[in-house]
């Protein structure tokens, strides 16, 4: 894994965006791997920036996210249909044909899971696929626990889950209990990844991704098994780290 150690939150999502423009540049039907959540929020906007300015195009690009509650309609303010449509998606040129959530509404969704799939590896496999990471070490929202081998599924949100991603909503109540989530060895079967890690809710599991062994109990540690991982922090972020090693190292 390597390690770019930004200044702050502004720093970290511009060289989150370069990773991603650099990646839209080189390959303009590229097949890029989303996530939602409070730390890309600026690294989209970034994009959009980029695409304004300096014309760069999403025309071709494809895009998976990794996750979205079950039950929730596309419509809800707080599905993450809705998050993209509105951080990203209604602000760039990309064709609403190519992008691609689980559709958590779904009658059979065991089947959703296996034709998401499907489209992943239809459309090519993820080229770059961007992460956050959850205080309890999720990716997508692949609690701990679950299997490395797993592909799309569904999942038991943990409570510190529902918790954190309750600020979104009216209360805890009402945060669905369950998501549709790509697996883990869906998104290690990406050929890039980037991680990123912002705030000093995040300097624990930060700090636990690089010094712990590959654990179930924190499924982001799988990460360091894979050849081309990036992880992108913030200096709240790092503080554990700095803390500990006094300097920033990569591995
Ligand atoms: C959410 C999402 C993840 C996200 C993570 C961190 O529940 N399912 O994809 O990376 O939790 O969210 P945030 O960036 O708001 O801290």
């Amino acid at each position: 894994m390597k390690l770019l150690e930004a200044k702050d939150h502004l720093e970290m999502s511009r060289l989150a965006a370069d990773i991603i423009l650099e990646q839209v540049c080189n390959k303009s039907n590229s097949v890029l791997g989303l996530a939602t959540g409070g730390t890309v929020l600026k690294t989209y906007q970034e994009l959009i920036l980029n695409h304004k300015e300096n014309d760069i195009s999403f025309a071709q690009v494809r895009t998976f996210n990794l996750d979205e509650y079950v039950g929730l309609s596309k419509k809800h303010e707080n599905s993450y249909h809705s998050y993209m449509q509105k951080h990203l998606f209604n602000h760039i040129d990309i064709q609403s044909s190519n992008t691609f959530l689980p559709n958590g509404e779904a009658e059979d969704l065991e089947r959703e899971c296996i034709s998401y799939e499907a489209m992943i590896d239809h459309m090519g496999g993820i080229d770059l696929q961007l992460l956050g990471i959850g205080q309890n070490g999720h990716i997508g929202f692949n609690e701990p626990g679950t299997s490395f081998n797993s592909k799309t599924h569904i999942i038991e949100l943990e409570e510190s889950t529902k918790l954190a991603n309750s600020r979104y909503f009216n209360s805890l109540d009402e945060v669905p209990t369950h998501a549709v989530t790509m697996g883990i060895s869906t998104i290690m079967q990406s050929r890039k990844i980037l991680l990123l890690a912002s705030g000093q809710h995040k300097a624990s599991i930060l700090h636990q991704l690089f010094k712990s062994d590959v654990t179930l109990d924190i499924p982001a540690t799988i990460l360091r098994n894979h050849p081309n991982v990036i992880i992108i922090a913030d200096q709240e972020a790092l503080s554990e780290l700095h803390q500990l090693e006094g300097n920033v190292y990569a591995q």
